[in-house]
């Protein structure tokens, strides 16, 4: 499994010792959450913020844009480094052009889909993504509940990537915990966000590294 933590959990007065805790982590990738007050009910942090969590970060940029026309942001996010440029399906008029934009600059596309939003709408574009992410809670904020219909949903995306023949990873973020985690993983998950379950535990390591240990 591969684990990126959301440093929307993390102490924003104090980053810098949280970024580092995650680079001496057994973590995957830094999920960064950007938030526009329009697209979501909420304003998380914008390019200044993520330029210096990213000189700061050793670890590959899982960039999710919860904001209108992310296409608009192409050049900030490549510019960050990114490796993985997530955008939302409920964001992007022309999604088949947002992707191939952002695959020519060299980053994997990523299609978040809404808790609403059903896997079948990403049938006729599914080979050409690098990542589907599920949203696993209502997108704005961090802590928030697991929706279960996620597991049967994931489970289809699964069967809607093997009899494509698409090479997309699944990522789903939101309410992901040992429990919720261990269930994912066995619907066919490839990656886990996780805000609160790691950032407000005792011991962060010992989380990662059980998200980590979890397969199939
Ligand atoms: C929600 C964000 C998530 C959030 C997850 O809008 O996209 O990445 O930080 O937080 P937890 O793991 O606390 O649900
Ligand atoms: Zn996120």
């Amino acid at each position: 499994m591969l684990v990126s933590p959301s440093l929307l959990a993390a102490n924003f007065a104090n980053l810098e010792r949280d970024i580092d805790m995650l680079n001496q982590s057994h973590c995957d990738w830094f999920h960064l959450d950007v938030m526009d007050g329009v697209f979501v009910p909420n304003i998380s942090f914008g390019f200044p913020v993520m330029e210096a969590m990213a000189r700061t970060a050793q670890k590959p940029l899982d960039v999710h844009l919860m904001i209108v026309e992310p296409q608009k942001f192409i050049p900030e996010v490549k510019a960050l480094g990114a490796k993985v440029m997530n955008v939302h399906y409920e964001a992007c008029t022309h999604l088949h052009r947002v992707v191939q934009a952002i695959k020519n600059e060299g980053m994997m596309a990523g299609v978040t889909l809404n808790p609403h939003t059903p896997v079948h709408l990403l049938e006729d574009i599914i080979t050409d993504l690098d990542l589907v992410m599920l949203m696993s809670v209502n997108p704005g904020f961090g802590g928030q509940k697991f929706i279960p219909q996620v597991l049967e949903k994931t489970r289809k995306l699964r069967r809607l990537i093997n009899e494509s023949g698409s090479r997309a990873l699944i990522e789903i973020d939101g309410g992901v915990n040992r429990e919720t985690g261990q269930r994912l993983a066995e619907a066919g998950a490839d990656i886990l966000v996780a805000g609160s379950a790691i950032f407000n535990a005792p011991n962060p390591h010992a989380e990662i590294d059980f998200l980590k240990g979890l397969s199939r």
